[in-house]
């Protein structure tokens, strides 16, 4: 590696494979984002992107690990609201979000879709609350642990209905979807980046999206908002980070590929049928970034105090 200060100094940057964390399992809807996103990158780049998964504590220990990796251009973060939400949900959170990183930018927003296990009794999103308020905690909801933006939409989801479910942790929504095909769990709030091919090949019952408008890759799905849940709003998105101290001339480069990439036709196309819609060029920098983190650790703060969600 290259000592922080010179990386571009030698005009070599990057000289060797860039690794990319991944907080969640392989196969999951981060994975997928984050996948696309390097192979687009490392065109520009010339050098390969090596998507890490290290999964763990809802995404904290991929946070804590690239907090303390070496700063020099060769790890990066891929991570969604979960970095913004560990604040308030771990007591003793071992990295700052708003003071041990440096910002690259943002990708992409992603909605979330709530499903059933396909013999899940209730048709319909109506059906579906009556169902849930009977049967409260013998409904299993699966979820990739405190932190993941599946903890978050099935958090809101029980408090808007007023209801406790029994939760069962994944080390991401690639296994809990994998538990829902299997029937072994009831109900799981998941990302369209992983749902959509699952909705389409009719192997799960879909009760709703997360997002106030219905989407554009699921037009006739109705919102839960539409359904009686007044005001639910859950939308995945995503930053890429490196830890602090990282030559600003690799972060300037790094962001000079995120920025093509996202303009890149392939990756588009995968990411508009996969639900996802492509952040304003304002969120695509370092800046628009770190401004939109603090809003939200501010955001969920509030929110996750209030209900009193936490891990000591
Ligand atoms: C994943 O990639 O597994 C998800 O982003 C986990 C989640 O936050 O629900």
């Amino acid at each position: 590696c290259l000592a922080s200060g010179n990386a571009t100094a030698q005009g070599a940057y990057p000289n060797h494979p860039i690794s990319l964390v991944v907080p969640f399992a392989a196969g999951g809807p981060t994975d997928v984002v984050a996948r696309s996103l390097g192979a687009a990158m490392s065109k520009t780049l010339g050098q390969s992107i090596v998507v890490e998964n290290r999964t763990g504590a809802g995404g904290t220990l991929a946070s804590t690990h690239v907090a303390r990796a070496a700063p020099d251009g060769y790890t990066f973060l891929i991570h969604h609201n979960g970095m913004a939400t560990a604040p308030a949900l771990y007591r003793k959170l071992p990295f700052n979000p708003l003071t041990d990183f440096s910002y690259v930018g943002q990708v992409a927003d992603v909605p979330m879709t709530l499903l059933g296990r396909k013999d899940l009794p209730p048709g319909d999103m109506a059906a579906f609350i009556k169902y849930a308020r009977a049967n409260g905690d013998k409904v299993n909801l699966a979820n990739a642990g405190l932190g993941a933006v599946s903890q978050l939409c099935g958090m809101l989801l029980q408090e808007s209905l007023g209801t406790q479910f029994t939760t069962v942790p994944y080390a991401g929504t690639a296994p809990a979807l994998t538990a829902l095909l299997g029937g072994q769990v009831d109900v799981l709030c998941d990302q369209t980046t992983q749902t959509i091919p699952h909705i389409k090949a009719d192997r799960v019952k879909l009760y709703g999206v997360t997002t106030l408008d219905r989407i554009k890759a699921l037009p006739d799905t109705p919102t839960l908002q539409e359904s009686g849940l007044k005001g639910f709003e859950v939308k995945v998105w995503h930053g890429v980070y490196a830890p602090k101290g990282t030559p600003p001339e690799a972060i300037a480069k790094f962001n000079a590929a995120l920025r093509a990439a996202l303009k890149d036709p392939a990756f588009t196309k995968k990411m508009s049928e996969l639900g996802a819609e492509i952040v304003p060029e304002s969120k695509q920098t370092p800046e628009g970034l770190q401004t939109w983190l603090q809003t939200e650790v501010d955001k969920w703060g509030g929110i996750i105090r209030k209900a009193g969600v936490y891990a000591d």
